[in-house]
């Protein structure tokens, strides 16, 4: 397929890998690139810079094809040393960058400067349209659906789509509940030139997580996601577990006086334990509401060619298939 997503970036097939923290590894990236899609490692993950240029070595070795480094600008008061993992990235040759959390604005010279080419994933019009107008290459539009960071509109793809895709002129990816080749022609049909998945990779073979995350995705249905942190305005989109009920009972009690430091205890370090150590009720863990459409656990490569050989079924038989024939 040919989109000027697949064109911008280098890649065989519009599907991008977003970001994601403890499971966004070389492993993930480098599958996600080998099959045709573009893998991301995600770069906070990595403790320091010198561990992601390390990282970014390891992904090399084992693809040759087109990948990227998330970078995830936190609201958090101690900031990582952002120009020093830029510096990693751009010494380690990635020229793909996926940027979340706030504007890149600031790092956008130091972008630009080496070539890079910049994908911004945002969950709304007007951040989209900035990052636009600050010299982005392409964004990635994040509906309320998705796993993670879903922002504070509540506005789902079905409406946030068809609006970026009135007001955009830079390519745009649907990220936000997409899993399978239906997700895939949705999205093209409603202006967008690919998709990025999320919850959906990380139950692959080649997510470098514990089995019981992969297993819990799988058991997990649509009505199982909970979002959480909407009083301090950094909303979450969290998959239950008895952690995460506690976290909603100190949210209920608290009301307006919520602070960050009442639920540290169900939301700081959580990753490490529940991706590495698979214990599932550690904390709160970013999943989408896509789970309820996750059903097995395939090779990255087995899932992107099942999405676009059933995709090109659903373009040239199903869709085709409505149309009047035409009168002779
Ligand atoms: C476990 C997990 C961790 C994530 N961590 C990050 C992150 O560190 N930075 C980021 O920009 N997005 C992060 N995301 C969001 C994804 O990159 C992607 O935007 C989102 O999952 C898309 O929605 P979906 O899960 O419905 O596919 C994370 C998502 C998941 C499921």
């Amino acid at each position: 397929m040919k989109t000027r997503i697949t064109e911008l970036f280098g890649i065989r097939h519009p599907i991008i890998q977003g970001g994601m923290h403890y499971v966004g590894f070389a492993e993930l990236a480098a599958a996600v690139s080998n099959a045709g899609g573009l893998g991301l490692i995600t770069g906070l993950t990595q403790k320091t810079p010198e561990l992601l240029a390390k990282e970014i070595r390891r992904c090399r070795e084992m693809t040759d094809q087109p990948f990227g480094v998330n970078l995830t600008f936190l609201p958090t008061l101690a900031s990582p040393p952002y120009p020093e993992y830029i510096a990693a990235i751009v010494e380690g040759g990635v020229r793909i960058v996926e940027t979340a959390g706030r504007s890149p604005e600031a790092y956008m010279p130091a972008f630009k400067k080496f070539g890079i080419k910049v994908i911004h994933k945002c969950t709304s019009v007007r951040h989209a349209l900035k990052a636009e107008a600050i010299g982005c290459d392409a964004v990635s539009v994040d509906g309320f659906e998705c796993g993670g960071h879903p922002g504070e509109d509540d506005m789902p793809n079905m409406i946030l789509l068809p609006r970026a895709a009135e007001e955009l002129k830079i390519p745009f990816v649907a990220s936000g509940g997409m899993a399978d080749a239906r997700s895939l022609v949705a999205a093209l049909a409603l202006g967008a030139e690919g998709m990025n998945m999320g919850t959906r990779f990380v139950a692959t073979q080649e997510a470098p997580v514990h089995q019981n995350v992969k297993d819990a995705i799988v058991a997990a249905t649509e009505l199982d996601t909970r979002l959480v942190m909407r009083g301090l305005r950094n909303t979450e989109r969290v998959l239950t577990n008895s952690s995460v009920e506690e976290l909603i009972q100190i949210e209920k009690e608290k009301g307006a006086n919520l602070k960050f430091d009442d639920i540290m205890e169900q939301v700081a370090g959580v990753y490490p334990r529940v991706m590495v150590e698979g214990k599932m009720d550690a904390g709160a863990w970013s999943c989408g509401m896509v789970v309820g459409l996750i059903n097995d656990i395939p090779t990255v490569q087995e899932l992107i060619d099942r999405i676009m050989g059933e995709a090109e079924q659903l373009i040239t038989a199903r869709l085709a298939g409505f149309l009047e024939p035409v009168a002779a």
